[in-house]
């Protein structure tokens, strides 16, 4: 991890000032002065100090992250065509990923976390996490569409399970916005069964994941999920208080 990445997580200071700290001689590492920001350390072997403060770690316990993901980003942690990633401009643990995947176009409620378990068992179909979308449609559904939706139609991967699908409105061009309640999150789910009832998707956004909603974000805003949010997570699917 970079230094003054390392110690901007740390809470020191923002990334740039922690760069100031360090070229003016104020960081140690392993005892010796770090030579630059960018210099590589390992958060948990190495010892950083801080002069005037002591040894520098990072936070107890595990991170927990709700990103307002922006069009045009992907989940992935390195895009070999140097396209924009859901990290950039995050600071976050270098085990910190996302839980589970957004298409590129799609917008919304991402939540990334270091806490393994709790990540495996939020993608893990059998505890049927809920995923609520808005999606805008070519044209607009008819009753017997939507039924469809919430009844489970079959994919090339197998028949969907039953989901919430309601009519919410329709935009200015006659297209349908719809909300879809999914509990399960195969891979283009939501354009998919859309498409199989004769509708492409045209805009969608994730408006919650398990429980966690979007409230006041902005697309590329982030928060930290307050201690009773994680721990609501971690109880819906089983799992006992973090240690
Ligand atoms: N369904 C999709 O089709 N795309 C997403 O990004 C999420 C759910």
């Amino acid at each position: 991890m970079q230094l003054n990445r390392f110690l901007a997580r740390a809470g020191v200071a923002s990334r740039r000032r922690c760069a100031d700290l360090i070229s003016a001689g104020a960081v140690r590492v392993n005892g010796a002065p770090a030579s630059g920001p960018g210099d590589r350390i390992d958060p948990v072997r190495d010892r950083v100090e801080l002069e005037g403060r002591g040894r520098v770690a990072l936070p107890e316990g595990f991170e927990y992250v709700l990103l307002h993901k922006r069009r045009d980003t992907l989940v992935t942690s390195r895009d070999e065509r140097g396209r924009t990633t859901v990290y950039e401009g995050l600071e976050l643990r270098p085990g910190t990923v996302a839980v589970g995947r957004l298409d590129r176009d799609t917008t919304g409620a991402l939540l990334l976390t270091d806490d393994g378990d709790l990540a495996y068992r939020l993608t893990h179909p059998r505890y049927g996490i809920e995923k609520r979308y808005v999606a805008v449609l070519r044209g607009s559904p008819d009753d017997g569409a939507l039924r469809r939706l919430r009844q489970g139609l079959v994919l090339e991967d197998g028949p969907t399970a039953p989901a919430g699908a309601r009519l919410l409105g329709h935009t200015g061009e006659g297209r349908g916005r719809i909300e879809l309640v999914l509990t399960e999150g195969r891979k283009h789910q939501v354009k998919r069964m859309c498409m199989a009832v004769g509708h492409k998707v045209t805009s969608l956004r994730r408006q919650s994941f398990a429980g966690l909603a979007l409230g006041d974000l902005r697309a590329g805003q982030w928060r930290r999920l307050r201690p009773a949010e994680a721990a609501r997570l971690r109880r819906l699917v089983g799992l006992g208080p973090e240690r």
